[in-house]
């Protein structure tokens, strides 16, 4: 085990070039079982949610390699549906696309029920309404989720009574193959919807109105492989711009989609931070002090719940009382205890929490209890006098690539190292 250690205090100064997107690399990896043929992946993120995917797909009997300059080519020709191991399969959220991608390719489905950042309850109440919508039978055990059509897949209407990141892709990923035309509507808008779209199309499906909540699907008879770059990771380029600011430093981030980020930066400038936008690099600094502002977040294009627990962090260190509403999420606020640890003064009262700013943060042993949370805690350790150190990092390491490496080259004191255990 290992935990990362930050001695706190320094700004960042310098560039950071950011990887693909976790979770729309995800979506296209398990889309992949769609397609009897070779794909080449470029621009994954060598993250452990990304290895775990891909080692889920070569137990079910895919081809993955991964070439010398890092991309990865998958071939699912002779894949095997109903046979993905559940122990690898309940350490993830995303291994439920594998519910959508085995109904799509093979009219049947079995996998085991997904894990993932404990957030409270999270129902997948609209998934199944969307496999039944397609003709499939659903059943649900402890242990197992099971999904038969027997007439086969057949396009269908289907509208989200809420707006599902999931569930958007699960329809994409079972309804490409139908039989027929498939039109969801109140659909998810965030870009990594339309990535997999994307991606679904240059391998020959016929998706229109990605990106919008209304999506049609054409059913086609087969896909083809191609080669698909993924789309650069708004929350991973998120998450550097407000320890940009934290820090009172001034990084370039490269690798970019100015527009993914429109909501973030909004709020940033309200609080005061400067935001230069490029084609493919925004350039973010920071005076002393930082604005309070007030926050919800919602599905896109609002502000990301992803990046709810890092803007937590840095309001923590601005001026003022902030309110911070979670809009999408049951309950995402189980960080807020660790960063009281530091010393930020929160309150949390069902999905509000009141942020009265303190004048700084100093060093102490936090826990980061889930992925963004995990990210929160650099942050404000970047931030803060002193040592902190920070545990249970593997939740960190599923969706951020090299976050060590890449803050070090940036100026950052903060290393991995060894948990010794007696
Ligand atoms: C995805 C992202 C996650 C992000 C979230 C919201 C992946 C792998 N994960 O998660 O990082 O935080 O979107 O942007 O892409 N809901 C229902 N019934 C459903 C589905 C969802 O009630 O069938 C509700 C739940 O309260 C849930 C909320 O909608 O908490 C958001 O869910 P959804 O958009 O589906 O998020 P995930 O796909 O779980």
């Amino acid at each position: 085990m290992e935990k990362i250690v930050i001695r706190g205090g320094k700004p960042l100064n310098g560039s950071v070039v950011i990887s693909g997107m976790k979770n729309a690399a995800l979506g296209i990896i398990f889309g992949c079982l769609l397609v009897k043929d070779k794909i080449t992946l470029e621009d994954l993120p060598m993250i452990s949610d990304v290895k775990l995917s891909l080692e889920i797909l070569r137990r079910m009997g895919a081809e993955v390699a991964e070439n010398a300059d890092g991309s990865v080519v998958i071939d699912c020709t002779n894949a095997v549906g109903g046979i993905s191991p559940c122990d690898l399969v309940k350490k993830m959220r995303a291994s439920y696309y594998l519910l959508g991608a085995e109904l799509g390719r093979f009219g049947r489905a079995k996998v085991g029920r997904s894990g993932g950042c404990d957030f409270g309850t999270r129902p997948i109440d609209q998934h199944i309404k969307g496999f039944e919508a397609l003709g499939g039978v659903v059943t649900l055990s402890d242990d197992y989720i099971r999904i038969e059509a027997e007439n086969g897949i057949r396009g269908s209407e289907l509208f989200f009574d809420v707006i599902t990141v999931g569930g958007t892709i699960n329809m994409l990923l079972a309804a490409v193959l139908a039989e027929g035309t498939t039109v969801i509507e109140n659909a998810a808008k965030e870009p990594h919807i339309v990535d997999v779209a994307n991606f679904l199309n240059t391998c020959g499906a016929v998706i229109t109105g990605a990106g919008t909540d209304t999506i049609k699907i054409k059913g086609v008879k087969e896909l083809h492989g191609c080669t698909y770059a993924i789309v650069p990771d708004m929350i991973e380029a998120g998450t550097y711009m407000i320890a940009a600011a934290a820090t009172r430093g001034c990084l370039r981030i490269e690798n970019v989609i100015p527009k993914h980020l429109e909501s973030i930066t909004a709020k940033l400038v309200e609080m005061g931070v400067s935001v230069d936008e490029f084609d493919d690099a925004i350039v973010v600094s920071a005076p002393d002090p930082l604005r309070h502002i007030n926050l919800k977040t919602l599905p896109y294009p609002g502000y990301p719940t992803d990046m709810q627990p890092q803007i937590c962090a840095l309001l923590s260190i601005s001026e003022g009382t902030s309110h911070l509403i979670e809009g999408v999420i049951e309950n995402r606020f189980r960080y807020v205890e660790e960063l009281r640890r530091l010393g930020a003064s929160i309150e949390v009262n069902g999905k509000t929490a009141t942020i009265n700013g303190v004048s700084g943060l100093h060093g102490a042993r936090v826990r980061a209890v889930d992925l963004r949370a995990g990210a929160a805690m650099v942050i404000a350790g970047l931030a803060s006098d002193g040592v902190t150190e920070i545990e249970d990092i593997h939740h960190i390491e599923r969706g951020y690539n090299d976050i060590v490496g890449k803050l070090k080259k940036v100026g950052a004191d903060i290393e991995k190292v060894e948990i010794q255990t007696l």
